[in-house]
């Protein structure tokens, strides 16, 4: 971020706690967004060390700050520092946002909403369609929450660790009291027969993330059909290895772009109150991952 561009008479202020913070793009996404609907607030990256998020969460409230994001590696260790959590952070034990409401430091996590709101974006709607999601790290975990929430009809997750996905099937089994979710190895005999009634397939593995993109996809190309759409969570590049292979096989797809832009719009609108402007969200972006390409 340009500090020479920063207008320090601005009021409310909100920001990124994260350690490391320099490569995200919330600051010049969110500051954009302030600026096209004229409002009096600053968005802020602030490096915080494990060490110190304790006192850091308190300066929320000490400089009264509207509310920040928490990335890595924070999201879990905040919340005991927190007066309450949503109910879906608690359900994926992550908080993504906090909002300062008049002292009171409220919880949220955005992620799993943000990403259905990308599907919904494109026409797809959740509810009764079948799932398949690779990965069962904390994105994967925001996701199929959200997934469950929504009443998904089978959802289907599959990890490297196999345990991990057994473990993220179980804690959902037992939260959100279902039974349409089960956990695939990566040699599941007939997953071949599995993925021919899936709808919608969601990598949320680091995959094909630049500068590493040239790289085959985690999930067999073949195993990919026309009737499903296709999301890859990694956003740069926007159009992964993974998502170009969909394509090629005419399947409909759904860029991790959205995800972000639409995680970061649902923080912005639990602070102002206001409707974020998501095309320009998604225009500043692109043009970042654009420019900083080299
Ligand atoms: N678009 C968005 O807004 C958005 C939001 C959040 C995250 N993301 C992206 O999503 C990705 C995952 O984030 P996360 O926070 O969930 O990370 P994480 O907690 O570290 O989980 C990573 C997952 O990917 C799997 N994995 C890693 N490398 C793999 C490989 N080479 N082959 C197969 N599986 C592999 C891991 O499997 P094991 O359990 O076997 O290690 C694990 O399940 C990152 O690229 C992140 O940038 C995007």
């Amino acid at each position: 971020m340009d500090l020479s561009q920063i207008d320090l008479m601005k009021k409310e202020l909100v920001g990124l706690f994260g350690y490391p913070v320099e490569h995200s793009l919330s600051p010049v996404m969110h500051n954009a967004a302030f600026s096209k609907l004229d409002l009096d607030y600053l968005y802020l990256p602030f490096e915080v060390d494990p060490d110190n998020l304790k006192a850091a969460v308190e300066g929320i409230k000490g400089l009264g700050l509207q509310g920040v994001n928490l990335t890595i590696p924070h999201k879990k260790a905040v919340i005991p520092y927190l007066d309450e959590v949503s109910r879906e952070a608690e359900l994926i034990g992550a908080v993504n946002t906090i909002k300062n409401e008049s002292g009171k430091l409220v919880g949220y996590n955005t992620d799993g909403r943000g990403f259905v709101r990308s599907l919904a974006e494109e026409n797809f709607e959740l509810h009764n369609k079948n799932a398949l999601i690779i990965g069962a790290g904390g994105a994967a975990r925001a996701i199929a929450f959200q997934f469950g929430l929504e009443g998904v009809h089978e959802l289907y997750i599959t990890n490297r660790t196999l345990e991990k996905a057994k473990n993220l099937v179980c804690d959902i089994e037992e939260k959100l009291e279902l039974k349409n979710v089960q956990a695939l190895s990566f040699k599941t005999k007939n997953l071949k027969e599995i993925i021919t009634e899936i709808d919608l397939l969601v990598d949320t593995t680091p995959v094909g993330m630049y500068p590493n993109f040239e790289v085959e996809p985690v999930i067999d190309p073949s195993l990919i059909h026309q009737n499903m759409v296709v999301s890859d969570l990694v956003y740069n590049p926007v159009k992964t290895s993974l998502l170009r292979t969909a394509n090629k096989k005419g399947a409909k797809i759904v860029s991790g772009l959205g995800m972000l832009v639409h995680q970061g719009a649902i923080a912005f609108e639990l602070w102002t109150e206001k409707k974020a402007p998501i095309k320009l969200m998604s225009e500043v972006i692109k043009d970042e991952i654009e420019n900083n390409k080299n």
